[in-house]
């Protein structure tokens, strides 16, 4: 047994925060220093509730993984509804011929309910053009519209209510002509496509606005009868998270897709919810946490960077109201963030922090991916591997994989040559992928 893990709240977190005047997502005063984030025991992600110890992947499947995720959802994220029963789905473009020829581009509008005024999603969907074989989809949601992913004039300015940024396009709250492709940097469609993979992705926004009061706005509220769940039952990480759930149920029906190989991911707050769906949803074959930090990857219980009680201080409508119960005290919490990872096993998870990104706590989302390791051991599957933390840009591990990088918070180039690698590794030799992989390069 590593006796790191143990359930006693042996010590009691004294949170920055508490010190901390009204929000501010990075407040100067958070602790920044290793020698003060303190002795910090964790979960065992192998005791059961009867304190007897995992000793299957059947057990861990059937027992401990239900046991774990029913934790998550009463302590942290919420409710997380399934399908609405009236979901449909409507293809409003088609070209056949995008990005120069090498990809399709289909946008589908997916309607929550069958009614005139139904609450919906729009997805945008690239796949190379010259598969010929249903194609894995890289599926995560975006910040700033679908036309902020690609400057592609083809793809539908997102009409919907977005923070402003006037560098970026949005003006009093509404996407501009300007903001085409003002997150590209993020999402190299070309490269994907070349290397033989899709992407499929919607605007947060359209799931839930990203503000105290968004809830109202959005699906929370709107599918409330729907879903049979109160607003005050989830938060929007949830919602986001649903939403995602939501992108696979129409891959599901795309012949050109291989729903199968449906990869989430997500960066930052949108790395937390790519995080949940991927822990819930086990149609996702893999996931990927872009420094999502605390509420993501990150350990909760560690203080360093930002802690639950400013996150819950900031963004109050980001997670079930349970979750501010730990807000002076992390070590309360029956579960911690490396349990979250545990749920993915036995699928391949990568997990990716940046130097510059103190805030997130990559050692945090490290350890956590680490402390993972047990689980994905039952499964036979080797983890990160390493002890310690690698260098940076060095990634290690082999079914879960990590990385820091040089830099800021950001998803880079760097980022993506790293999951397209790992996706590489993990599904293109399998029947049915290779040639797929000839033919587009
Ligand atoms: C804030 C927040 C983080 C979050 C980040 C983001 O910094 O405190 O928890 O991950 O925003 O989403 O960019």
């Amino acid at each position: 047994m590593n006796n790191r893990f143990s359930c006693r709240p042996l010590w009691l977190l004294l949170c920055a925060g508490c010190l901390l005047g009204p929000a501010r997502a990075q407040p100067d005063s958070a602790n920044y220093d290793e020698a003060r984030v303190g002795a910090h025991p964790l979960p065992d992600p192998l005791r059961m509730a009867d304190g007897k110890t995992v000793a299957s992947a059947r057990q861990w499947t059937k027992v401990q993984r239900p046991a774990i995720l029913r934790q998550f959802t009463e302590h942290v994220y919420g409710k997380l509804p399934g399908k609405p029963p009236r979901m449909r789905f409507q293809v409003t473009s088609l070209d056949t011929a995008a990005l120069g020829g090498t990809a399709i581009r289909k946008q589908i509008t997916v309607f929550f309910t069958d009614t005139a005024d139904a609450p919906s999603m729009d997805v945008l969907l690239y796949l190379p053009r010259r598969a010929n074989r249903p194609v894995p989809v890289f599926v995560g949601l975006n910040f700033y519209g679908n036309h902020c992913v690609h400057p592609d004039p083809g793809i539908a300015l997102s009409t919907r209510w977005m923070m402003s940024n006037e560098a970026g396009g949005v003006v009093d709250h509404r996407a501009t002509e300007a903001a085409r492709g003002t997150q590209a940097s993020r999402w190299p469609v070309a490269e994907l496509i070349a290397r033989g993979y899709g992407l499929a992705t919607a605007y947060y926004g359209d799931l839930e606005p990203d503000h105290p009061e968004g809830w109202q706005k959005g699906i929370r509220s709107q599918l409330k009868d729907v879903l049979d769940t109160d607003e005050t039952e989830w938060g929007a990480i949830g919602a986001w998270a649903w939403g995602l759930s939501r992108i696979v149920d129409y891959l599901e029906t795309d012949a050109a897709v291989n729903a199968r190989q449906a990869f989430v991911t997500g960066h930052s707050r949108l790395g937390k919810a790519a995080l949940w769906a991927g822990a819930s949803d086990p149609r996702f074959a893999m996931v990927i946490s872009n420094e999502s930090g605390e509420g993501g990857a990150a350990l909760a219980r560690r203080r360093y960077g930002e802690t639950i009680r400013r996150i819950n201080t900031a963004f109050p409508h980001w997670f079930a109201p349970n979750y501010r119960n730990y807000n002076q005290d992390p070590a309360r919490l029956p579960v911690d963030q490396h349990l979250l990872l545990a749920l993915v096993a036995p699928r391949p998870l990568y997990v990716a922090s940046a130097e510059g990104d103190r805030w997130a706590d990559p050692k945090g989302e490290f350890l956590s991916a680490k402390y993972a390791e047990p689980v994905y051991r039952l499964f036979n599957r080797k983890g990160v591997g390493a002890a310690d933390m690698p260098a940076v840009n060095q990634p290690t591990g082999e079914t879960v994989r990590y990385h820091i990088r040089t830099g800021q918070h950001d998803i880079t180039a760097y980022d993506w040559a790293q999951y397209l690698d790992f996706a590489d590794r993990h599904f293109a030799r399998q029947p049915g992928n290779r040639s797929l992989k000839t033919k587009a390069r």
